[in-house]
């Protein structure tokens, strides 16, 4: 048994996770356009998401390179999260990596170290990267929100409105080849829609002319340990769009 099948089978994928070869050879990708904006719920005052965006980005973030990005989060106070968390929790990896994946917020052992994916749900995510063949520093891991929220809440729209322009610009610097959107905080803010995580994975979206793929947040698939099959269908996915990129570069 290699590793990479007895990772599989420690994490209850093994049979299921067998990848079927012909789908290595399907280099076809089938873009979906980003959908149709103002889809979000409204936040207090009655300002939709996008404007609330909007007024809150301020272009300010555009020159920034990494070093002033990573400052400028750990002086923000956008938000009233900064007041509660310990530290901020900006990204880790590659700078320039191909792969970026993108979740929700810090959690308690985020906030203690100051790296995202460090507890439990970060485990299961190393061993999801294994699988594919990555190496955590080999990728690049960053959360829609960079403070810890109280009680591990989802956060708020006007936090994600708030904290959003730093990942974009995250994006924007690291320029990567893919991105896999875990949860629906992260496909919500990145793909600018309200719709359920069922009704987007299995596609192709597009971020900025950036291929992104839905999938499960790692957490949901500790407590539902039977979609891991989908999460493996859904890292399949951007594998095999991985390679017709290259392929039709
Ligand atoms: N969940 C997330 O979405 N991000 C983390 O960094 C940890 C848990």
């Amino acid at each position: 048994m290699d590793r990479r099948e007895a990772m599989l089978r420690e994490l209850n994928m093994h049979p299921m996770w067998v990848r079927r070869e012909q789908a290595v050879n399907t280099p076809e990708v089938n873009v979906v356009q980003p959908e149709a904006p103002a889809l979000m719920p409204e936040v207090q005052g009655g300002d939709s998401l996008r404007e609330f965006q909007l007024k809150n980005a301020g272009g300010a973030l555009g020159s920034l390179a990494f070093p002033e990005l990573k400052e400028k989060v750990r002086s923000c106070e956008l938000c009233a999260l900064r007041a509660g968390c310990t530290q901020t929790v900006f990204g880790v990896g590659n700078e320039q990596a191909d792969w970026l994946f993108v979740g929700e917020a810090p959690g308690a052992d985020e906030d203690a170290t100051g790296e995202p994916f460090v507890g439990h749900a970060g485990r299961l995510l190393d061993n999801m990267l294994l699988a594919i063949k990555l190496k955590r520093s080999e990728v690049y891991i960053a959360n829609v929100i960079k403070c810890r929220p109280p009680d591990d809440r989802h956060p708020h729209v006007n936090e994600v409105a708030s904290c959003l322009p730093y990942l974009k610009r995250q994006i924007a610097l690291i320029q990567p080849k893919i991105i896999v959107a875990l949860g629906k905080t992260a496909a919500s803010a990145l793909l600018n829609t309200d719709a359920t995580i069922a009704s987007l994975r299995g596609r192709v979206h597009e971020y900025h002319g950036i291929p992104l793929i839905v999938s499960f947040h790692p957490a949901y698939l500790l407590r539902s340990p039977m979609e891991k099959a989908k999460s493996w269908q859904d890292l399949c996915l951007a594998m095999d769009t991985m390679k017709a990129c290259a392929s039709q570069q």
